[in-house]
């Protein structure tokens, strides 16, 4: 299965065997062209997936040893994500399916976050909890099984990536922010500054991310101020407010998680998404579900941000059960609140 996926800034493709056997995976990112920007330039991104699509998907299959001879189908991210981003990704998958007579199927990018949990690995058992926090998503959902999900909790605001990018910019670090504030609060005492923890209500699922980064951009730069132009307060402990706002964020996206196993009964948590790259997060997920006895399978980083395996992985499971999609597959840029993978 050949997956391509070009819903944010990466330009990626894979090939996949028997739905989990990563083969290859090119993941062409696009940062430096973003990152004087601050930010994904949704411009910027259409032309540079436009630009790199051809040579990635022809390294796929290159690294994989396949042609497109040998493949039995081809799975593309349409949801969510920039709509002319996604555009790129569909218009190749379309061709090759209609140049070579193969089946097209497409796949729900938040799905793939949460599938990417079985490339090069045994099933996860179900039903289980997963956790998908990236840039652009914060959600928990119940697994039943592949292609069954329930909504469990989202955000009502930031996602929880975008509030580590926000961190970072605050802080000075640079671009994205996800890895920079983790870096930085590696020199931390998390206890720096007491954030106080957005649990919204007691029984809650959702999630709410601005307050904490408020909270960050007066402790840093000074109230009714704007974050741009405002210099950082004098003595202000970079390192100390990186890992308390880390520790904040991490804390309360591992106790919904756990929260959520409860509710439903679930013995296996999944966490994906690029926000799931983060060490903390990984640690304390790992603690949280341990005391619980609860299972617990987090892709290694690398799988945790995106790529095209996971989508490739994701189309296998759909192909296997006999969906898949004609050449009027459209691209959309939102996600369906109570069921993501109904197309
Ligand atoms: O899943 P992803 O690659 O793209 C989306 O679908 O959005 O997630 C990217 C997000 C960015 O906001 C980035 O800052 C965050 O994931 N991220 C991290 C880490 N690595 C990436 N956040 C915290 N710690 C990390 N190590
Ligand atoms: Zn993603």
């Amino acid at each position: 299965m050949l997956g391509i996926d070009t819903s944010c800034d990466e330009t990626a493709a894979a090939v996949v065997a028997g739905g989990r056997r990563m083969l290859s995976s090119v993941v062409a990112s696009q940062v430096p062209l973003h990152r004087r920007f601050g930010g994904v330039v949704p411009e910027i991104a259409c032309r540079a997936h436009t630009e790199n699509i051809t040579r990635v998907v022809e390294e796929a299959l290159s690294r994989a040893a396949v042609g497109l001879g040998d493949l039995t189908g081809i799975a593309v991210t349409n949801r969510p994500g920039l709509i002319g981003a996604l555009l790129v990704g569909l218009s190749a998958a379309k061709a090759i399916a209609l140049a070579r007579d193969l089946p097209l199927v497409g796949v729900d990018h938040v799905e793939a976050h949460i599938f990417a949990a079985v490339l090069d690995r045994e099933d996860f058992p179900l039903p289980a909890v997963a956790l998908v926090a990236s840039g652009g998503h914060t959600s928990l959902y119940l697994v039943r099984e592949a292609g069954d999900l329930e909504e469990l909790g989202r955000t009502t605001d930031d996602a929880a990536g975008e509030a580590f990018d926000k961190a970072a910019a605050i802080l000075d670090l640079g671009y994205p922010g996800g890895p920079e504030v983790e870096a930085a609060a590696r020199g931390g005492d998390p206890r720096a500054v007491p954030f106080k923890r957005p649990y919204l209500s007691p029984d809650s699922l959702d999630f709410s991310f601005s307050g904490v980064k408020t909270a960050l951009l007066y402790h840093a730069r000074g109230q009714n101020r704007k974050r741009r132009g405002a210099p950082l307060r004098p003595g202000v402990d970079v390192p100390g407010a990186a890992a308390s706002f880390q520790e904040a964020v991490v804390a309360v996206l591992t106790r919904k998680t756990l929260r959520a196993a409860e509710r439903t009964g679930a013995r296996h948590v999944v966490a994906g998404g690029g926000v799931a790259a983060n060490g903390r997060l990984r640690e304390r997920l790992a603690e949280a579900c341990a005391e619980r006895g609860i299972g617990l399978t987090i892709p290694p980083p690398e799988l945790c941000t995106d790529n095209a395996a996971m989508v490739a992985a994701v189309g296998a499971r759909r192909l296997a059960r006999g969906e898949r999609d004609d050449l009027r597959l459209d691209a959309r840029s939102r996600i369906d609140r109570w069921n993501p993978t109904r197309s």
